[in-house]
């Protein structure tokens, strides 16, 4: 069994980036600027938020954070996307998802301007992505075919099972892997709250990527020998063994189902800190305007 070292490959491309930042810098062109929006307090939003922007300062590009409170109207929120959205310094920017409640996520998402959704969560980027044309790939599925990439897993004729059907993280992670590219050219089966039996395809695959917020899901008897096993929940349970009151808890059982893969993705250090390296990594290319 072979652990999946995210938060290393991370450090690894977050030198990368701050080398070609300071190139960038060094023959006078202009510091890359990521814009936060944040709405309200909810923990697992500030602390990724937090990590975006610390993440800004170490890999050289300038960030701005603006903030709303919970009860903020959809119209002014929708303003100043607009805002950022003709504001030539801010080369890309995100909306921090979940929003309340009132705030239709869509109409956000859909009058943010697709050259600078650095999230690639515009159905402009989703359908670009879905036909292979040049676009910002969503962050978490870029940092898992990243992931895969560098480990040198062979994809190619692979069955990967993905479990969990969302816009952000299995129906783009089953689209770029059934994708005629490396890594890529798996036969994908999504499996989701409504599928039968899902221990029976999860049995089936060669690599399962588990991304449904369910604490534990995928259990050893779920698991074939040598699978690889990538881990994307992120649920927050509380703890008396960390400082903050809370652990991060995967989708899967790591102690059962850890001894029985080739690899496998611990949580937290596996897939999380890639997602915050593939933002980064989408606003260098906003910088540059490759995707126009
Ligand atoms: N909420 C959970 N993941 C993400 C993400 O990648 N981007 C944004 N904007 N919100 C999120």
């Amino acid at each position: 069994m072979k652990l999946i070292d995210g938060k290393a490959v991370a450090a690894q491309i977050k030198m990368e980036i701050a080398e070609e930042v300071k190139q960038i810098i060094a023959a006078g062109g202009k510091r890359p600027h990521l814009a936060a929006i944040l709405v309200g307090h909810d923990g697992g939003s500030e602390t990724y938020v937090a990590n975006k922007v610390k993440t800004c300062d170490e890999t050289g590009f300038q960030s701005t954070l603006i903030r709303y409170e919970d009860d903020v109207a959809e119209e002014t929120l929708l303003n100043k996307v607009k805002e950022l959205n003709g504001n030539p310094d801010i080369d890309g920017f995100i909306v921090q998802l979940p929003l309340p409640k009132h705030i239709s996520e869509q109409r956000v998402i859909q009058t943010i301007d697709y050259r600078k959704d650095v999230d690639g969560f515009h159905p402009v980027n989703m359908g670009r992505m879905a036909i292979g044309l040049p676009c910002f790939v969503s962050a978490t599925p870029a940092g898992i075919v990243e992931l895969l990439k560098r480990y040198g897993i062979e994809t190619s004729g692979k069955h990967c099972v993905v479990l969990g059907r969302s816009n952000i993280v299995g129906k783009p992670v089953a689209s770029l892997l059934m994708q005629k590219s490396v890594p890529g050219n798996c036969t994908v089966t999504v499996c989701h709250s409504h599928t039968k039996d899902i221990r029976k395809y999860c049995l089936n695959a060669d690599i399962i990527i588990a991304a449904l917020g369910a604490p534990g899901f995928l259990k050893a008897e779920m698991v074939k020998d040598g699978a690889v096993v990538i881990d994307v929940g992120t649920t927050r349970v509380p703890s008396t063994e960390t400082k903050s009151g809370f652990k991060l808890k995967g989708d899967v059982e790591f102690d059962t189902v850890a001894p029985k893969c080739s690899f496998i993705t611990p949580v937290p250090g596996g897939v999380g800190p890639m997602t915050i390296i593939s933002l980064m990594r989408n606003t260098l290319l906003a910088a540059k305007k490759v995707v126009a």
